[in-house]
């Protein structure tokens, strides 16, 4: 790609080279045909955008063929080790608020309780957010257990209190289920509360960035780009504490970055 092929994508969600899980690179023979096409278009270096299976296929890459790998942290979970935040995730994070203020129209003139699924597959870094800004009564995340029987208790609660709504952000990756197996136990414990599910899904992976996305995307592509010139390889590019960092692989790929337990409190003494 020249410096050309990138104009008018900084608006964009999505990828324009359409890279995405590939079966093929998991095979010895899939890696072959990609250094092949590397050395017929005499390219010596790469971005590798991506998350954890990104940098465990760069990795693997590097070691078979030598080619120097710089990684962008690319996913909208922001459960990367060595970033403070990863592209695409404050945009995922808006979209879903977005949502939530939506929904809790319905959930506030109807009188409902609403159980709202966010992405999240390990991590609870979209759904807290949402869970604080989007005033949620409970968050659910795979990073802190809250029983089903927690949940329950808040809700009879909140009701005995006259509390008539009721949001529960839970991420798809939370211990006790998604959120219609959450629901439907709570449902059965709660008959007198009238319950929905709304499940965001894909709608958290598109859209343009949020400025602060398109800002984090230039300044990490700039030192990508900057780090293959100098010689990095098999390091991802990210910012922590406002500083730029490049984390070894191996690092993004085995050490976990711990969600603050202070903002589950947070939302314990908010949602009161
Ligand atoms: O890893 C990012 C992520 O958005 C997860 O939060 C989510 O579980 C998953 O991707 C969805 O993947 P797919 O689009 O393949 O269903």
């Amino acid at each position: 790609m020249e410096s050309a092929s990138v104009s008018n994508t900084i608006q964009k969600g999505g990828t324009i080279l359409k890279s995405a899980r590939s079966q093929d690179f998991m095979t010895k023979e899939g890696r072959q045909e990609a250094f092949n096409n590397l050395q017929k278009f005499e390219i010596d270096g790469l971005v590798a955008i991506g998350g954890n299976g990104t940098f465990t296929g760069a990795t693997l890459f590097y070691e078979e063929f030598g080619i120097p790998i710089v990684g962008a942290p690319g996913t909208i979970d922001n459960d990367l080790y060595g970033t403070d935040y990863t592209i695409g995730y404050d945009t995922a994070v808006n979209t879903a608020l977005d949502a939530i203020d939506k929904i809790r129209d319905t959930a506030d003139s109807h009188e409902r309780v609403f159980f709202v699924e966010v992405m999240g597959r390990d991590s609870g870094y979209i759904a807290m957010p949402c869970a604080i800004g989007g005033g949620a009564e409970i968050v659910m995340i795979p990073e802190s257990v809250i029983s089903i029987n927690q949940v329950i208790d808040t809700l009879q609660n909140g009701w005995n209190r006259s509390k008539t709504s009721f949001i529960i952000v839970i991420a798809e990756g939370d211990e006790e289920g998604n959120a219609t197996e959450v629901a439907n136990q709570v449902k059965a414990a709660l008959p007198q509360m009238d319950a929905r599910v709304t499940i965001l899904g894909h709608v958290q992976r598109g859209g343009s960035p949020t400025a602060a996305d398109r800002l984090l995307a230039s300044q990490i592509g700039i030192a990508t780009v900057e780090g293959l010139i100098n010689g990095k390889k098999d390091v991802m590019a990210g910012i922590v504490n406002n500083r730029l960092v490049y984390t070894p692989f191996k690092d993004t790929i085995h050490k976990k970055k711990i969600i603050n337990q202070r903002f589950m409190r947070m939302v314990e003494i908010l949602s009161v």
